[in-house]
């Protein structure tokens, strides 16, 4: 039996290609390329020393999307694929909501029509919005601050009416907080197309001289060192956290929603101090205006992926910081 994962090429979906394919599960990729590059396939085999089927699949070609399932015998699905930037969803958001939207229902189309009725699909602590005080616990009203974000709310609420109507299905929703590190053997990490986006990348960037000095958006809120907390987790850790999500959906029906956070925040200034400090480089960075949008405080209550299902994050910020160095050090080709 295959597990199906949908954007395998990505950040978060090659690691848990990786963690599947080393608890002896069977998996095959399909990706569009349009935020991966084809060597992830390679560096994915080179880590995990077995060959990984991997399929260029447009999700918005229905046709294309039943040749996978025709020429697979696929038990269930990891469902990653997605535009990701909230940048790019407020300039173009038409191409989120068709992209994210349009892709997703076709999936569960095709899933009906070959009786797959197992889901794990990526989801995002963005649905949270920014009018709950921290931790941020499943079961509160959810609300979106942007076009990306509002995909993500709309396609949770698309999978529950759609598991209210298919009882025998089973869906996870997985929540992220913010995922940053990078897999130990320094073959896999985040590669984001065009400019990045979050902290680390551009963390990465100014502590190797690639720019001048990295821009904090923000210094003057209501925190301790006056930047921005987040719920920084391991890619790792949240690699672990979709493969027991698999082994949940795999054994249960409904549709429920689980965070994939550490339950401790850091502020963006910690996370820089802490990097400086682990891998004894020095960050040039600048204070610059809020950015809009940007909640002040972000942490995940755990509760309940550990108690249902038996997960909780191992690594701590250094080992983020530390993976996330090596990451850069390998895909730039510098002497680590
Ligand atoms: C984190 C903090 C910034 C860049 C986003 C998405 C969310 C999820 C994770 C997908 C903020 C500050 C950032 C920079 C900075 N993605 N920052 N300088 O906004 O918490 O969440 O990514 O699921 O959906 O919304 O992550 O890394 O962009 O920002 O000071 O160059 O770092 O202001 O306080 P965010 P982020």
């Amino acid at each position: 039996m295959t597990i199906l994962v949908t954007g395998g090429l990505g950040f978060i979906g090659s690691h848990t290609v990786v963690e599947l394919m080393e608890q002896g599960r069977d998996c095959v990729i399909i990706d569009n390329l349009s935020k991966s590059t084809l060597n992830v396939v390679d560096r994915i085999e080179a880590v995990v020393q077995k060959k990984v089927p991997f399929l260029k699949v447009e999700m918005l070609d229905k046709i294309a999307l039943r040749e996978v399932f025709k020429a697979y015998n696929i038990s269930s699905v990891i469902h990653f694929a997605g535009y990701k930037s909230v940048g790019e969803s407020v300039k173009q958001p038409l191409l989120y909501y068709q992209n994210n939207l349009i892709s997703t229902i076709n999936l569960l189309e095709i899933m009906q029509e070959f009786d797959v009725k197992k889901l794990v699909f990526s989801s995002s602590a963005t649905v949270y919005g920014d009018a709950h005080l921290p931790p941020l616990k499943e079961g509160l009203a959810l609300s979106a601050p942007n076009p990306y974000g509002r995909t993500k709310l709309m396609l949770e609420e698309i999978l529950r009416d759609f598991v209210a109507a298919n009882t025998e299905w089973s869906i996870a929703l997985m929540r992220y907080f913010n995922p940053i590190g990078a897999h130990k053997s320094g073959l896999l990490g985040e590669m984001p197309y065009g400019t990045p986006n979050n902290l680390m990348p551009h963390l990465l960037n100014a502590a190797s001289g690639e720019t001048e000095k990295l821009q904090i958006f923000g210094g003057d809120y209501n925190t301790e060192d006056g930047s921005c907390i987040r719920d920084f987790i391991h890619i790792m850790d949240l690699a672990d956290g979709h493969v027991k999500a698999l082994q949940y959906v795999e054994e249960d029906f409904g549709c429920e929603a689980f965070n994939l956070g550490t339950g401790v925040g850091y502020s963006v200034l910690n996370l820089i101090h802490t990097f400086e400090a682990v891998t004894a480089t020095k960050i040039p960075y600048e204070i610059v205006d809020r950015r809009d949008g940007d909640i002040v405080i972000s942490i995940a209550d755990v509760e309940k992926a550990t108690t249902v299902l038996g997960w909780k994050a191992k690594y701590r910020l250094k080992d983020m910081c530390i993976d996330s160095w090596r990451w850069y050090q390998t895909v730039k080709g510098y002497t680590i």
